[in-house]
This record gives structure tokens, C-alpha cells and sequence, in this order.
């Protein structure tokens, strides 16, 4: 029997990842992509199997402009610094967000002038952003600024090129190095000093590191929120009784942010670098090989998931990994859910209906990120608010 041809990946990602990533499942499960110089793995088993296993499968070698501390370090070292964040970022600190968090939500929405909304620049993109910067503790009128700079480093802006973006990453490297030097003599109740407190007393971290952290919360957090709830409202815009189902149910909320999180996963794939010459899935892997784990494939895997390509609300059994999984499991997803939640509760709360706008959406450019770079939707209300 002749060889099976390799899948495109690179033309699949663009035509429809979705049905690249079934065709993966079922017949390449695990495979080299001679394009990516990466072994691609897509079933829900084998990607939990990469994650939970750190000492074969590194972070060491994540982070190409930049090398973040936390996520781009293994254990131990990441265990010690993982505690330490961990105690800056508490449940306390987000709880006492949450009435600024619902204002700010409500702000945004109260400002739509139409009906007809582009909602990722009127509320996805604004609503985490001003979120960091307050968690951070980045001043008032710096605010434009930061806005600024973090869409430019994530890549919102038009394109920028990699000078471009390391050029704005040295600005802000820049900005947060004299803010963590001010923090050293006169801490505050933000973030930042919240870190240099909690390293104190049992481990230190140079000014460069904390800098590193500042930055990696707006990378790692900003447009991963903004397409989680991007992707949520589009889906409900295309299955507009759920919109009615949720205003009559709040309870149901939760479950919908989940179910979004796992059908139209925002982070898409994370790498990995072997550290030993390894067995996959039946299949072989050297030594010093990167590896691209799917969590969008995961997440729609038939054999974890009934009706994957379904949006069910409440689904039976969920355990969802877009927040990957194991000992990097996502700092931030008690607040991204945290904002999802407010941010739908303001919408539910104004809107009797939802549908896709007038325009066209668009999809970001990217493959390791999903959502839209711009979503217009319509909303309707009964009674002028
Ligand atoms: C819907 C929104 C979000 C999604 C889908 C998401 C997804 C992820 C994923 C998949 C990882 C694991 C990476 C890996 O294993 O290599 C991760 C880690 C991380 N995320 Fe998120 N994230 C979101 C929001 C946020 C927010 C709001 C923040 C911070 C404000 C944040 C901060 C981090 C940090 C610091 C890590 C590294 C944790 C570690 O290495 O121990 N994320 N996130």
C-alpha cells in the first residue's frame, strides 16, 4: 500500500484549522512537519501525556523575542517562582477588583452610541488592558501609552515587524524598570510590590526578572482575554437563543465561558523542546526536537468530548485544557474568568438580543492564537436604557 501524503499544516491552519486538526487526530496524531521543524501532537491523551511530563518535555526554549521568567523556566526553578507570584496574585487581590472591573465593563458598554457595534475595539481590547495596568499599578495619565505599547508587542497593531516590536518591548522594559526601582524604596499596594514583598523572604529576583514578569502578564494576558470573549460572543451571535437562555439564567453563564474556552480555544498550541529521545503515541521523537501541542485539537477531540464541534452549555464531563495544564497551568484564568463574567453579566444585563453585525468579521492572523481581530454584532434592546 502506497504511503499515506503528510498533511499540509501550514495550508490547512489557514483554510480551516478544525478540519485539519480531525483529519490529525485520526490518521497523524503525532508527525514531523518538515515546514513547522515541528512535531506536531494533537489528541486530547497525548497532549495531557507532553504536559504532564516537564522532564522530557522542557519550556526552556520558549519565548522568541524575549525569554519570560516563569513560563519559559521547568522545575524547580519554576516551582520557586511560581509560589512566589502565587502569593502576589491572590483571590483577595482579584476580589477587591471586582466592583472597578463591573464599572469599567459597564463604561465601555454604556458608550456604544448604535446598535451596531465592532466589539473588539469597544470593549475586548480596552477591558483587559485598563484591567493590568491597574493590577500593575501603572499610572493614570501613562495609560494611553501602555495601551500603546501592549498592542504593539502582542501584535494588534498592523503588522509590526520584529524590530518594531522589540523596539517597543525595550521601551517598556525601559518604563517598568524605573517603576520596580521606585517600588524598591516606596512599595505600594499594587502587583509589582506585591512581588518584591512576597521575594523577600525567601528568594530574590533581580529588577530585570520582575521587569520580565510585568511583561509577561500583558503578553500573556491580555489578548488571550480579549479572544475568549470575542470568540464567546460570536458564537452566541450565531445561536441567538442562547443569548435569551442566559439573560433568563445567569447561572449558566460559567459553564457557557467554559464551553467557549474549549470550542474556540484562544491559545491554540504551546512548544516544547524534548530534553531525551522519546515515545509518543507509538511514534518516536529524538532528542532537542520542538513540539507543538494542540490544545485547540484537544479540545474538540472526539474521544474525550461528545459532539465536539457542538456548543453544549452544560456538558456532562468537561475538563477543557485551554488553560493548558500541570505545573504552568494559567496564572491569570481566575481573572480572565473573572472579566468574561462581568463583561457578559453588563451585555446580558443591557441587551435582549444579539446577532452578527453588518460588516464583515475578521479572523486574526495568527495560528497560535485564535480569535478576531474584528467582530461587528448587533445588539437590540427593547427599551431605551
Ligand atoms: C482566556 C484567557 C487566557 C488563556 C486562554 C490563557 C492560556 C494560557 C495557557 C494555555 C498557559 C500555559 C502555557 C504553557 O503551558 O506553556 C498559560 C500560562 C500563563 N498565563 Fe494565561 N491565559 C489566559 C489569560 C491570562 C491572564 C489574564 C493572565 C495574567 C494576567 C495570564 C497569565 C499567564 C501566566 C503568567 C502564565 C504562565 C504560568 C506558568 O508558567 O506557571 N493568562 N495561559
Amino acid at each position: 500500500m502506497a504511503a499515506q501524503p503528510k498533511p499540509d499544516f501550514i495550508n490547512g491552519m489557514h483554510t480551516d484549522r478544525y478540519v485539519l486538526y480531525t483529519d490529525l487526530r485520526e490518521r497523524w496524531p503525532v508527525y514531523y512537519d518538515e515546514r513547522m521543524r515541528a512535531w506536531i501532537v494533537s489528541r486530547f491523551d497525548d497532549v495531557m501525556r507532553v504536559m504532564r511530563d516537564y522532564e522530557t518535555y522542557s519550556s526552556r526554549a520558549m519565548g522568541d523575542l524575549v525569554r519570560f521568567p516563569l513560563i519559559s523556566d521547568d522545575p524547580p526553578r519554576h516551582t520557586q517562582l511560581r509560589t512566589l507570584v502565587n502569593r502576589a496574585f491572590t483571590s483577595t487581590r482579584l476580589k477587591s477588583l471586582e466592583g472597578d472591573v463591573r464599572r469599567l465593563a459597564r463604561q465601555l458598554i454604556e458608550a456604544f452610541e448604535d446598535s451596531e457595534v465592532e466589539i473588539v475595539e469597544r470593549l475586548t481590547i480596552p477591558l483587559p488592558v485598563v484591567v493590568i495596568s491597574w493590577l500593575l499599578g501603572v499610572a493614570e495619565e501613562d495609560r494611553e501609552q501602555f495601551k500603546r505599547w501592549s498592542d504593539a508587542i502582542t501584535g494588534l497593531l498592523d503588522q509590526p515587524t520584529d524590530e518594531e516590536r522589540m523596539g517597543t518591548a525595550g521601551k517598556m522594559y525601559q518604563y517598568f524598570l524605573k517603576e520596580v526601582e521606585k517600588r524598591r524604596e516606596q512599595p505600594s499596594d499594587d502587583l509589582i510590590s506585591a512581588v518584591l514583598k512576597a521575594e523577600e523572604r525567601d528568594m530574590t529576583l533581580s529588577d530585570q526578572e520582575v521587569v520580565s514578569f510585568c511583561l509577561l502578564l500583558l503578553v500573556a494576558g491580555n489578548e488571550t482575554t480579549t479572544n475568549l470573549l470575542g470568540n464567546l460572543l460570536g458564537i452566541l451571535s450565531r445561536e441567538p437563543h442562547l443569548w435569551t437562555r442566559l439573560r433568563e439564567d445567569r447561572s449558566l453563564l460559567e459553564d457557557a465561558i467554559e464551553e467557549a474556552l474549549r470550542l474556540e480555544s484562544p491559545v491554540q498550541f504551546v512548544f516544547r523542546k524534548t530534553t531525551r529521545d522519546t515515545q509518543l503515541g507509538g511514534v518516536g521523537i529524538p532528542a532537542d526536537a520542538t513540539v507543538l501541542t494542540s490544545f485547540g485539537s484537544a479540545n474538540r477531540d472526539e474521544s474525550e468530548f461528545e459532539e465536539p464541534d457542538r456548543f453544549i452549555i452544560q456538558r456532562e464531563r468537561s475538563r477543557h485544557i485551554a488553560f493548558g495544564y500541570g505545573a504552568h497551568f494559567c496564572l491569570g484564568a481566575p481573572l480572565a474568568r473573572l472579566e468574561s463574567r462581568l463583561a457578559m453579566d453588563s451585555l446580558l444585563d443591557r441587551f435582549d438580543s444579539i446577532a452578527p453585525g453588518s460588516g464583515d468579521s475578521v479572523r486574526l492572523r495568527s495560528d497560535l492564537l485564535y480569535g478576531y481581530s474584528e467582530l461587528p454584532l448587533r445588539f437590540g434592546t427593547d427599551s431605551p436604557h
